[in-house]
């Protein structure tokens, strides 16, 4: 089967969250599977970007409202990606360091989409089936089917899948005309609530949606951002698979990044080794338990209740346990996470940056991973966790419901909690202190973990399962 993915990200070109790791690592295991998968993504100004050799593909242009935009499409020229990449540039567009965050955004992922249907309606092989991701590609399977220039495309198989429904690229109606003209008939694909919304009109149209976790579809269909009444409706073509995690990049027997490489049989001294080596980068203890946290500041991840909750846990249990922070996103979360370092300090460090080096440093070295999401469509976090012995503390919701189980029960390994709460939090960190006083159980609780299989194995064989049906 050729299958052609299309993202707004994709590691290592660009990353800003678990999409990109998704996007980078799913079509590799298509591959492996004996199917060409390709990836079509902006041309992001990023260090990969310069890093790397690249092939001129298409040169060509696309008209835009009342102007025309030239486009180009480059390829990754040296392959050891395990499946091809493609980046299209619309000129004025891309010329970027940032995947998002411009005021322009609206427009330029416009762009970006017309310019990928222009490039592959000049295709002669044409691929069996598109698998769109998030909003960034939504108006594809719409564009696919009910464009006239793309007719010849409209026996594609599409399917969505959704990442995060909170974003939904909403845009005011108008922008419908910068389409390349579509049968007026169908207007009602792009509309809803008043708005062009890419993300629920990729719903209506795609052949297939699927969201990143079985519980999050569950979740979609009562709390959607707005979309709740649609995903009741569309819920037969609907489905939930699970990520799983590229177990190439993410592997403490051979991760270059870390200090002492491990598996399951010296796992007590490479966990060891590991959390020596970042306590002294941080100047923390390193006999007592470390905890971390590692992702955007955004209110999903519930990142806006870190600061009163490590006070608090601090307040109750000073002395006790050291944590180490990683990421960024608002501001006044930033803020207010430095503005700790002070009265915890020694026990305490946020680093605000994007930084994947520290974090596989910070995963091999850690005891506890905090992930006290109010959303979470998966997770992956909590999987590359697992994979490095680290236990992963959840908030009981989406991905993290269906991958963590509490070690209260039988089979447990992780510690689990249901509200997103300071409350909830700070009983966790307690219970989190007790467990790590019975080294016998953590060490089996480590062992359990690090033979869990969260590869993309199966995962990648359901969205085959998936292509098939349709
Ligand atoms: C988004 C979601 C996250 C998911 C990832 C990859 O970042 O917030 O839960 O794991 O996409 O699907």
């Amino acid at each position: 089967m050729k299958i052609v993915h299309v993202s707004a990200e994709c590691y290592p070109m660009a990353k800003v969250g678990g999409l990109a790791d998704v996007v980078g690592s799913l079509p590799k295991y298509q591959h492996a599977l004996g199917h060409s998968a390709m990836v079509i993504m902006p041309m992001h100004q990023t260090p990969f970007l310069s890093s790397h050799e690249w092939e001129l593909i298409q040169e060509s242009s696309i008209p835009f409202s009342n102007t025309t935009l030239n486009y180009s499409v480059i390829k990754e020229k040296n392959n050891n990606l395990h499946f091809e990449l493609y980046c299209i540039n619309v000129v004025g567009f891309f010329d970027r360091p940032n995947v998002y965050g411009y005021d322009d955004d609206t427009d330029r992922f416009l762009a970006f989409q017309i310019a990928t249907m222009n490039w592959l309606s000049k295709w002669k092989n044409l691929p069996d089936l598109i698998h769109v991701h998030d909003h960034h590609a939504g108006l594809i399977p719409f564009m696919l089917r009910h464009c006239y220039e793309f007719q010849h495309l409209s026996t594609i198989k599409t399917v969505l899948t959704i990442h995060n429904a909170q974003y939904q690229g909403w845009m005011p109606l108008q922008k419908a005309d910068y389409l390349p003209s579509w049968d007026k008939w169908k207007s009602g694909l792009l509309e809803w609530d008043h708005q062009l919304n890419p993300l629920a009109c990729a719903i209506k149209c795609a052949d297939k949606v699927t969201t990143v976790s079985p519980s999050y579809m569950q979740e979609l269909v009562n709390d959607s951002n707005g979309l709740a009444y649609l995903f009741k409706n569309e819920k037969g073509k609907c489905s939930g698979i699970i990520n799983g995690i590229d177990y190439e990049v993410w592997d403490p027997k051979t991760d270059h990044f870390i200090e002492a490489k491990f598996n399951v049989r010296n796992l007590e001294k490479g966990k060891r080794l590991n959390k020596e080596k970042i306590c002294a980068e941080f100047n923390f203890d390193s006999q007592l338990p470390l905890f971390i946290f590692i992702g955007r500041f955004v209110t999903e991840k519930a990142a806006d209740l870190l600061p009163d909750a490590i006070s608090r846990a601090f307040e109750q249990f000073y002395g006790k346990f050291n944590m180490l922070i990683l990421g960024n996103g608002d501001p006044l979360i930033e803020q207010a996470l430095s503005n700790m370092h002070q009265k915890w300090f020694g026990y305490y460090h946020s680093k605000i940056a994007y930084n994947e080096t520290l974090s596989h440093q910070m995963y091999a070295g850690a005891d506890f991973l905090l992930m006290p999401s109010r959303v979470e469509p998966c997770g992956l976090n909590q999987l590359y966790a697992l994979r490095y012995g680290t236990i992963p503390i959840v908030r009981s919701t989406g991905g993290l419901k269906d991958t963590v189980i509490d070690f209260g029960n039988d089979d447990g390994f992780g510690i689990c909690f249901n509200q997103a709460t300071v409350d909830d939090i700070v009983l966790s960190i307690g219970r989190a202190l007790d467990l790590y006083n019975d080294n016998y159980k953590v060490n089996q609780i480590r062992k359990k973990m690090i033979s869990i299989n969260n590869s993309w194995e199966s995962s990648a064989k359901d969205y085959i399962h998936l292509y098939n049906s349709i």
